[in-house]
């Protein structure tokens, strides 16, 4: 890790931002540096995360665009001001254009919590819940012009046993989150991490298109 230069890094939100959280406390021994959140509703909890750690934040209010191309133009200036070499996307809810992800090809990353390609869009935990699979989970990915479809860097699976529902599945789904994320943004800033065409590779190693699949066994009130 060069301590000189940490990677510089965007993290885009939209709520509560408790992966940015994660992102923040795990800063300090990571080879990137947030220096700037931006979200895309005024007044969310996440970017008060952000002021208390004296981080900038900008919000492009997604109401105020007449498309989603002027959001998206507005969104890509406001990055752009922080010039990072990373942008992650932590609860950003917004479906970006192609000419978006064209330009941050590579660098741009989204957190999604299921294991795809299972349970793309929305209200993941309930479809899983009602299809009554056998585990679930979360994963990391590039983000390219296929909703959550682009190739998958890293995944952390959890069995499910009974008495689950969508809230204390997000809840244990957020501990996975937490612990991964600010992993895989290391790796990228340790240039460890790319995406070329299609291909993940780290340490210059392709990764399976299902991504690593990564354990992770202290997730409170799991007993497998
Ligand atoms: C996370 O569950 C993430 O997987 C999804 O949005 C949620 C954001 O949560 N993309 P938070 O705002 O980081 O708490």
């Amino acid at each position: 890790m060069n301590k000189l230069s940490p990677c510089p890094i965007v993290v885009l939100i939209g709520g509560n931002g408790s992966n940015l959280q994660a992102l923040i406390d795990a800063q300090e021994q990571s080879a990137y540096r947030i220096v700037g959140v931006i979200s895309h509703r005024p007044d969310v909890y996440g970017l008060q995360r952000a002021i208390t750690h004296h981080i900038p934040t900008i919000t492009v209010d997604h109401r105020h665009y007449a498309n989603r191309e002027e959001f998206d133009m507005a969104l890509s200036e406001a990055i752009q001001t922080f010039s990072p070499r990373l942008v992650v996307m932590a609860g950003f809810m917004r479906i970006l254009s192609a000419a978006f992800i064209q330009k941050f090809s590579g660098s741009l990353l989204n957190i999604h919590p299921s294991l795809l390609p299972k349970f793309k869009g929305l209200n993941t935990h309930q479809r899983v819940l009602d299809a009554k699979e056998s585990q679930h989970g979360v994963s990391v990915h590039f983000v390219t012009q296929e909703l959550d479809g682009g190739p998958i860097i890293a995944q952390v699976a959890i069995a499910l046993v009974g008495n689950e529902d969508a809230e204390s599945l997000a809840n244990k789904l957020h501990q996975l989150e937490h612990w991964l994320y600010p992993q895989v943004v290391h790796w990228f800033a340790q240039n460890r991490l790319k995406c070329v065409g299609n291909v993940v590779t780290l340490d210059n190693e392709p990764i399976a298109s299902q991504g690593l699949q990564l354990v992770f066994p202290r997730v409170q009130g799991i007993i497998s």
